[in-house]
């Protein structure tokens, strides 16, 4: 698929931005190198010229380090490959390559050299990424002595305050620095947990060193250090937002994936800043509705929502540009990959290409449907745009509520995290989308977490009093274990019209369930008590609807 380069490469010249990148989680679920030759040639013709390696998580190390075989012999395997049933179901084992059913694999040095040049033959760059300190069981189930206190005990923290920690990393990083001659090196740097670090004797004689109290103060030492090793070698550093602090050495790179606001406060601080928003960038969320699509990691992203990346864009020469996430918990195969992909990574592409002077949604759309044909021409598996079911269809249109014109008495306070669009949402008309955050859904936690009074201001004869209720494993919502709809004339006098227990039954798939009561009766109040099946579960519904 090369029947464009000519175009696209020129048109990169004047880039907006230089960093036009696409991330793959290889840890995961491992792919083969002829897999991400076959994406790197996609990327040539789209635009796309940064292809980061996720290269390193605890599930499973993937780049051959010759001072530390163990890496590929064992921390390169797992024993299932299925990501539910070893990771969510905490069967968290090792294997070797020999292992019967052992899943798993790794790049030889010598692959991953001639990968770089195939990627710099087309006008892309491999940037690889080794984490640290967090998300690094795979390297402490190998390498105990890098734990706290020397034992691997299933946490995945590196001890940041033992020296062996850091001899190790930088042999590791001397390597990955002869393989890859991108000027920009990954070194990971997310959600550490750091509860390691408060039981660590090391980590307590190291704060006492420093001056310093928290772990977080510890994480920050220990990644200027490492950031600082990087930039002694002639590279420059990239960590993951959480890095971010004052004090970092000069030339060091801020990936953003959580807030845009992070992307201001680090170019505030004088860091050159990559953005990958997840809101708009993690590529391994639904493109499509959630009920239909294959199971997914997060909530609903369609294309037109990563193509809003636009309208975010920081404008600083401080933003070296933009890139597209796909992690791949959920995703084992190529094929799948391909189809998360594409078309959402055109759109990084695009943003990146033409910054704030892009094209309208609808054009890019149209011309993307083209692009779309071409590379399914050419053997990719991508997302059928054309059959793209949207929002939910509850959502687009607001639908008549006889309780509109009333009021919503919270017996119990409102969630101040979920409160959607406050004191009236539940009876606004307005129906929620596929996300839980989309200011629709109001959400409650605990028992009886829900208690609302509807009061329809006089008492009018209903027909019946429903709401849908959310199910999203991933985001710990689930039906009510109990709910319960009462009705009453005048406020004093309830007569309990519905009753419903519910067994939570996790599913890997979102799902909605309208639970209510129909009849007749003549009510001006109708109350709601609803529990969450257990303190730490949320219950979520966008309308009480009354006809
Ligand atoms: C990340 O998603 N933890 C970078
Ligand atoms: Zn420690």
């Amino acid at each position: 698929m090369a029947t464009c380069a000519f175009i696209v490469s020129l048109s990169a010249q004047s880039a907006a931005y230089e960093w036009r990148g696409c991330m793959i989680d290889v840890s995961r679920h491992f792919f083969s190198v002829d897999f991400l030759k076959k994406q790197i040639d996609a990327f040539q013709d789209i635009g796309i010229n940064k292809l980061h390696l996720h290269l390193t998580d605890a599930a499973g190390w993937r780049l051959e380090i010759k001072r530390y075989p163990l890496l590929t012999s064992k921390a390169a395997w797992r024993t299932q490959e299925d990501w539910n049933k070893w990771w969510v179901n905490n069967d968290r084992r090792y294997a070797s390559e020999f292992t019967p059913g052992a899943y798993g694999g790794y790049y030889t040095q010598e692959q991953m050299r001639d990968l770089v040049a195939y990627a710099a033959d087309r006008g892309v760059e491999i940037v690889p990424e080794i984490e640290m300190p967090g998300h690094s069981e795979e390297v402490l189930a190998t390498y105990p002595k890098l734990a706290c206190n020397g034992i691997f005990d299933g946490q995945g923290d590196l001890c940041p305050s033992n020296d062996l920690t850091v001899q190790f990393m930088q042999n590791v990083l001397d390597e990955v620095m002869s393989i890859f001659p991108s000027p920009y090196i990954h070194i990971g740097g997310d959600e550490a947990s750091m509860a390691a670090w408060e039981k660590c004797a090391s980590c307590s004689q190291r704060k006492a060193e420093l001056g310093i109290k928290s772990n977080q103060e510890l994480q920050d030492h220990f990644v200027r250090e490492m950031m600082q090793y990087v930039i002694s070698k002639g590279r420059k550093p990239i960590a993951w937002d959480e890095a971010l602090c004052e004090g970092l050495p000069k030339g060091s790179v801020i990936m953003v994936w959580r807030g845009l606001e992070k992307a201001q406060h680090a170019v505030d601080l004088g860091y050159d800043v990559i953005l990958s928003p997840s809101a708009y960038c993690y590529l391994d969320y639904y493109q499509d509705a959630p009920i239909v699509e294959p199971y997914a990691f997060g909530t609903y992203l369609p294309l037109e929502q990563t193509y809003l990346l636009k309208d975010a864009l920081i404008d600083s020469p401080h933003v070296l540009g933009v890139q597209g996430n796909l992690w791949t918990e959920f995703i084992p195969t190529g094929a799948h990959a391909e189809y998360m992909l594409y078309p959402r990574i055109i759109a990084i592409a695009e943003i990146g290409k033409a910054g704030k002077e892009i094209e309208p949604f609808k054009e890019f759309r149209f011309n993307t449907l083209h692009t779309l044909n071409q590379l399914s021409q050419n053997g990719y598996n991508t997302f059928d745009l054309r059959t793209e079911q949207g929002h939910r269809s509850e959502s687009l249109v607001d639908i008549v509520n006889r309780a509109s014109k009333g009021r919503v008495i919270y017996n119990q306070p409102m969630n101040e995290t979920y409160p959607a669009s406050g004191e009236n949402a539940l009876i606004d008309g307005k129906r929620g989308d596929w996300n839980h955050n989309d200011k629709r859904w109001q959400g409650f936690k605990g028992k009886n977490c829900l208690d609302v009074t509807v009061d329809l201001r006089k008492a009018i004869e209903i027909s019946s009093v429903g709401m849908d209720f959310m199910q999203s494993d991933v985001a710990w919502i689930y039906l009510p274990s109990e709910l319960t709809i009462a009705l009453s004339a005048d406020g004093k006098t309830y007569n309990e019209v519905a009753n419903f227990k519910i067994v939570k039954r996790p599913s890997n798939r979102l799902f909605f369930q309208n639970l209510g009561w129909t009849g007749k009766q003549k009510a001006r109040y109708i109350h709601i008590v609803a529990s969450s099946p257990t303190p730490d579960d949320w219950i979520f519904l966008d309308e009480i609807l009354v006809k």
